[in-house]
């Protein structure tokens, strides 16, 4: 496995080339919803590139930047083993320069759920992936349907700014106990796991009702704010897959979201109906 360090390394080894490349990008702390990514792109493609890179610019003033968990030891060897081709390390000054031309994620999206908690958190999301596949310049790009609005966004800025990749949705991976993988849960202690357990149980319990053929969306988030109760719950949403407000919930066209506090930690998580 190379690992490289500088834009313009990548840049010229990517240009040797000619085959089917898959690229994951991440910002490190591999755990098994990165490995089942990785997995995905190795199977599917000739090589594959992943990217490590925390990216400041989506990270609010107060957020978790500086303390981000920094695993690069073992993330190197998990993506060794995963078959990676090509691990892509780079400091921000490879990434961001003084003053250069920017991305904007689209309004009516990107204000509303994670964006109305994190203001401008996807202008650096497009900001940084946009940069990431111009350099991987890859066939396919692997994103996780565990954080819903970022892989819509990033579809929508490939269809709408023409680039020629395409975006591989992939499987939330959670834990035997239902939670969501993240490289955050690392912050829970035991306590806080097990109350973290509650927003995976709130998703089941909204898609038992839907089962029973209860479909509307009040309905559902009063059931599903029972179980949530002892969090600090910053939004359950229900909406189509294009994140449009719905008053019934419409099969095979709708995500159930929610995102909470758990002691200090923000924890997100969602089922597509
Ligand atoms: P990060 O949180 O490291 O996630 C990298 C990729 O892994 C994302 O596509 C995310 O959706 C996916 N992922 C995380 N947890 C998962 C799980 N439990 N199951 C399946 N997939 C999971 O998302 C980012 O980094 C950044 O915003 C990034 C796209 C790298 C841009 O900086």
């Amino acid at each position: 496995m190379k690992i490289l360090k500088t834009t313009k390394e990548l840049i010229n080894y990517r240009k040797s080339f000619t085959c089917n490349v898959g690229f994951v990008p991440t910002m490190g702390a591999l755990h098994q919803g990165h490995i089942s990514l990785i997995k995905e792109s190795v199977k599917k493609n000739d090589k594959t590139i992943v990217s490590i890179f925390v990216n400041p610019t989506q990270f609010l003033d107060g957020e978790d930047f500086t303390t981000y968990p920094n695993k690069h030891k073992a993330d190197m060897k998990i993506c060794e083993l995963a078959g990676v081709d090509t691990l892509f390390m780079p400091d921000s000054s490879e990434i961001y320069f003084e003053d250069e031309p920017s991305i904007t994620a689209p309004i009516k999206q990107s204000y509303i759920l994670e964006g109305y908690q994190r203001p401008k958190h996807f202008d650096g999301v497009l900001r940084v992936v946009l940069k990431l596949l111009n350099i991987t310049k890859p066939t396919n790009a692997y994103f996780g349907k565990k954080d819903a609005q970022q892989l819509f966004l990033v579809q929508n800025m490939v269809k709408t700014l023409f680039l020629d990749t395409t975006i591989i949705p992939c499987e939330i991976i959670r834990d035997e106990n239902g939670l969501a993988l993240s490289s955050r849960n690392a912050y829970l202690n035991e306590n806080e796991k097990l109350q973290a357990l509650n927003l995976s149980k709130s998703l089941k319990i909204a898609s038992k009702e839907i089962m029973r053929g209860k479909l509307h969306v009040e309905a559902i988030k009063e059931k599903m704010k029972e179980v949530l109760d002892s969090l600090h719950v910053e939004y359950i949403e229900i909406t189509d897959r294009e994140f449009g407000q719905i008053k019934t919930v419409e099969l095979k066209n709708s995500i159930i979201l929610v995102a909470a506090k758990v002691g200090k930690t923000r924890l997100i998580d969602n089922i597509w109906i």
